[in-house]
């Protein structure tokens, strides 16, 4: 079966709305912010799948390992007939849960829902070579928005990889996990991957690579916002920094002006003063500990039912009913 043509929860008219307002909140407030989920334009999208195959990017490659161990596990205790996948990007580990649900039977549809629509005309097109008897309905939207309109019947898997869920500060994620749960019904399951807390010495180089990916990704932001608010952000006078912080146990990813600066954002007819060294966070990534991971889930409304890492401890998967 061939894909099915995206369906479009956002179009281009709202991305530009929520851009508009995004940019305007985030760099008139003290400190500056930018929302992660604006990185992933094309670009954006093929750098990101870069940082996953780097040597000290090890969530991507420890998520596969728990899946590649525990997909069977996850076919038969939820037996789903739909799985949708929320900020899916490639779906690239996806494809183990999708193997072991066509060894097991019974999965009937495919959901990817992502902001980025490069990212889903190329998995979408992909999976539904590979997987023939798969309905492939790919869905671009906002996670943090529209999980009200997600696909009901049958019972369902919602996946949430990569440690996504750690990009949302800690009161989306609490509002992400009860809208989750507002949206399912009971024996739904959620699947859902977090990193986890551990050295700083391993965390900070997973985020500030040698080769400077991480550092061009978190540029590519002000790319967007230079050319979908016509705006003269000098991406290259910015510095990439990425920092632990003990007590959020976060990293966070900011810019770092190297001189003082005027940005102008012509779409917005707005003016931005950077001072020289001042920093605009970019993204949090919030990394996880196990009761914890329980206790969000719980006070949203789910029963953990699993709890699996990878051989080293690097990286948790928790599978929860909807109850
Ligand atoms: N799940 C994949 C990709 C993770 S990258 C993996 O584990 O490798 C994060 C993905 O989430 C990107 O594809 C990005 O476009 C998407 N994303 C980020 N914020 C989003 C949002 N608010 N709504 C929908 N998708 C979002
Ligand atoms: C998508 N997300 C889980 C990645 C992360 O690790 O927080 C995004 C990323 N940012 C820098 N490198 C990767």
């Amino acid at each position: 079966m061939s894909a099915e043509p995206l369906e479009i929860y956002l179009e281009e008219r709202d991305l530009d709305r929520a851009l508009r307002s995004d940019v305007r909140d985030g760099l008139t407030a003290d400190p500056k912010w930018l929302p992660p989920k604006w990185f992933y334009d094309a670009r954006g999208s093929e750098l990101f799948e870069e940082i996953t195959r780097l040597p000290e990017y090890y969530p991507t490659r420890a998520e596969r390992a728990v899946l590649a161990a525990r997909a069977a596990d996850v076919a038969a205790s939820t037996g789903a007939k739909t799985l949708i996948e929320l900020g899916s990007g490639s779906s690239e580990k996806t494809r183990l849960l999708l193997d072991a649900f066509t060894r097991q039977g019974g999965l009937g549809t495919f959901v990817p829902l992502d902001v980025s629509v490069s990212a889903l005309r190329q998995s979408t097109a992909q999976i539904a070579a590979d997987y023939p008897a798969l309905r492939v309905r790919g869905i671009v939207g906002d996670f943090t928005r529209q999980l009200d309109r997600l696909p009901t019947g049958g019972r369902r898997l919602v996946a949430f990889l990569g440690g996504t869920i750690g990009n949302l500060l800690p009161a989306e994620r609490a509002g992400f996990l009860a809208a989750m749960r507002a949206a399912l019904e009971p024996d739904d399951h959620l699947l859902v991957g977090t990193d986890l807390v551990k050295d700083p010495a391993v965390l900070v180089p997973a985020y500030d690579d040698a080769a400077g990916v991480t550092a061009e990704f978190n540029r590519n932001v002000l790319r967007v916002v230079n050319r979908e608010l016509a705006a003269d952000f000098d991406p290259a006078a910015f510095a990439h920094v990425a920092v632990w912080d003990p007590a959020r146990e976060w990293i966070e990813m900011r810019l770092r002006a190297g001189r003082a600066m005027r940005v102008r954002i012509a779409a917005l007819g707005l003016s931005v003063d950077f001072a020289e060294g001042e920093e605009l966070r970019t993204e949090v990534s919030a990394k996880f500990r196990p009761e914890g991971i329980a206790a969000e889930l719980t006070a949203a409304g789910f029963v953990p039912a699993e709890f699996w890492t990878d051989p080293d401890g690097l990286f948790g998967v928790t599978l929860a009913r909807a109850c």
